[in-house]
């Protein structure tokens, strides 16, 4: 695995430019990204999907949460592909299976397990292929990519977080309330962030975006510029921090 910058890259998968996007659930991650990856014509890896769809599968296997060999050889076993924006899973499309409140408290519980979290490792890194790849999740900074050419690190308010998954899911037709979300958000926070298995945290050489008053076009703007920034100096990689408030 070459861990070094990106800069001079011979076509090739290990070599091809990553932006790494992270931050904590309803940050704008995945809107974030898949607009960077669309106005680069990057790769776009939506990493969380990866949690999910074990979470899910060990769902309807009946397997349980605590059984960590199980997990990790679901996990390496499992059979998913990607296409026109939808997941699969087995060949059956499970984009909103995936996404329902309960499979998100379940995928939560499934990346504390490191045995599941290595099993994924080389699924994320086969990703990476020219011209590049924009990756969202939790550790692609810290532990995925980190030789990563820009490491975004995104950031917003609890409440502003709990809003947009709130307009999300009602436009969906769920009925949920705000004050249920607000607690999921914070208890999904708490364990992403108190895991001894790559935590939710801050890379060392990110920059930090702070997206609570920010439309996604401003962010994507933002992150689209760092990265031209970057590339224009030439830069080794995203050693550069600032903060926008
Ligand atoms: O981003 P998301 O909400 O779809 O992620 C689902 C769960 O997976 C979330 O609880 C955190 C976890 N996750 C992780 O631990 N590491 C990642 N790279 C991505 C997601």
């Amino acid at each position: 695995m070459n861990r070094g910058p990106a800069t001079t890259f011979e076509p090739g998968v290990e070599a091809a430019p990553v932006i790494a996007i992270d931050g904590p659930a309803a940050s704008g991650k995945g809107t974030i990204a898949q607009g960077v990856a669309a106005a680069l014509g990057y790769r776009y890896l939506d990493s969380g999907s990866l949690y999910r769809l074990v979470a899910l599968q060990a769902s309807r296997q009946k397997v349980s949460f605590d059984d960590e060999p199980r997990l990790a050889a679901l996990a390496d076993g499992l059979e998913l592909s990607f296409a026109d924006g939808r997941t699969f899973l087995s060949g059956q499309d499970v984009s909103e299976a995936i996404r329902t409140e309960e499979v998100s408290a379940l995928a939560s519980k499934v990346a504390v397990l490191p045995r599941v979290r290595t099993a994924l490792l080389t699924r994320q890194r086969a990703f990476r292929a020219p011209p590049g790849l924009v990756a969202e999740g939790r550790d692609m900074g810290t532990v995925v990519f980190p030789d990563a050419r820009l490491k975004i690190y995104l950031t917003a308010s609890a409440e502003a977080r709990a809003s947009r998954r709130y307009k999300q899911l009602i436009d969906k037709g769920n009925s949920i309330t705000i004050q249920g979300l607000l607690r999921d958000i914070r208890e999904r926070d708490a364990r992403d962030s108190a895991r001894a298995e790559a935590p939710l945290k801050t890379a060392a050489d990110a920059v930090v975006l702070d997206t609570t008053d920010m439309t996604a076009d401003a962010a994507v703007a933002y992150v689209l510029q760092q990265y031209q920034t970057l590339s224009a100096a030439g830069s080794t990689g995203g050693r550069e921090r600032s903060k926008k408030a």
